[in-house]
């Protein structure tokens, strides 16, 4: 992968934490431009495919919410009731100021700062991902479900590639404490011709 075919190449590495929130927070600005223009395709997708399980009256959780174009995507399908939350304030300003919330809230890396069975859907777009949270992530979102809760999320060509991330879903799906509903790969990023799978979950 060269760094033509990434937005931030410093994400696409080992760091910490607080480096990942230092990237998004200098990103904040110029992200929905940046990604628009590349033709960051997943949230329309994912939200395309959870319409088709998921009541659109449901309590919808974005998670990793960034500037909020994941929640445009989900608003634009007809989720009407959305929360949003994001480990960087500067990206999550963006989202609380777009109005497409009717809760956001700043979260860290340890804690979501929410209970289990909140949420009818948890959606991550973009987030479990190489470039942004790490593996365990997964199996923390899947801990924050109710039963029958659904889990909508991406893993994008990197992620893919990486045998931690498939390592956290093969390991849900065998645990028996999930079952997936659907994966399909597409486009992510189509100026690269990037493509990640949308996934989703529910919660046994
Ligand atoms: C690629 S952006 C995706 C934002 C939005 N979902 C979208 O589709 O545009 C990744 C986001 O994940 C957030 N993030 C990274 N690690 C996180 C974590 N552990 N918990 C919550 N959010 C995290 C970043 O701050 C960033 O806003």
């Amino acid at each position: 992968m060269t760094d033509k075919n990434v937005l931030r190449p410093q994400l696409w590495k080992p760091r910490t934490v607080e480096e990942t929130i230092s990237v998004y927070a200098d990103w904040a600005d110029t992200y929905d431009k940046e990604v628009t223009e590349r033709g960051y395709k997943t949230p329309a997708r994912l939200a395309d495919v959870l319409a088709k399980f998921a009541d659109k009256q449901s309590l919808v959780l974005d998670f990793g919410c960034g500037t909020g174009i994941s929640g445009a995507a989900l608003k634009t399908l007809g989720f009407e009731h959305l929360h949003g939350t994001d480990i960087t304030a500067e990206m999550l300003d963006k989202a609380t100021a777009s109005g497409l919330y009717e809760k956001t809230w700043l979260s860290t890396a340890g804690d979501m700062d929410f209970e289990q069975g909140s949420y009818e859907v948890i959606v991550a777009v973009g987030v479990v991902s190489l470039g942004a949270a790490p593996p365990e992530t997964l199996s923390a979102l899947i801990d924050k479900l109710g039963i029958g809760g659904y889990l909508a999320f991406s893993y994008n060509g990197p992620t893919l590639e990486d045998g931690s991330y498939v390592k956290a879903l093969d390991d849900e799906i065998a645990s028996g404490r999930v079952e997936c509903l659907f994966r399909k790969n597409g486009p992510h990023l189509e100026d690269v011709g990037m493509n990640s799978d949308i996934i989703v979950l529910r919660r046994k």
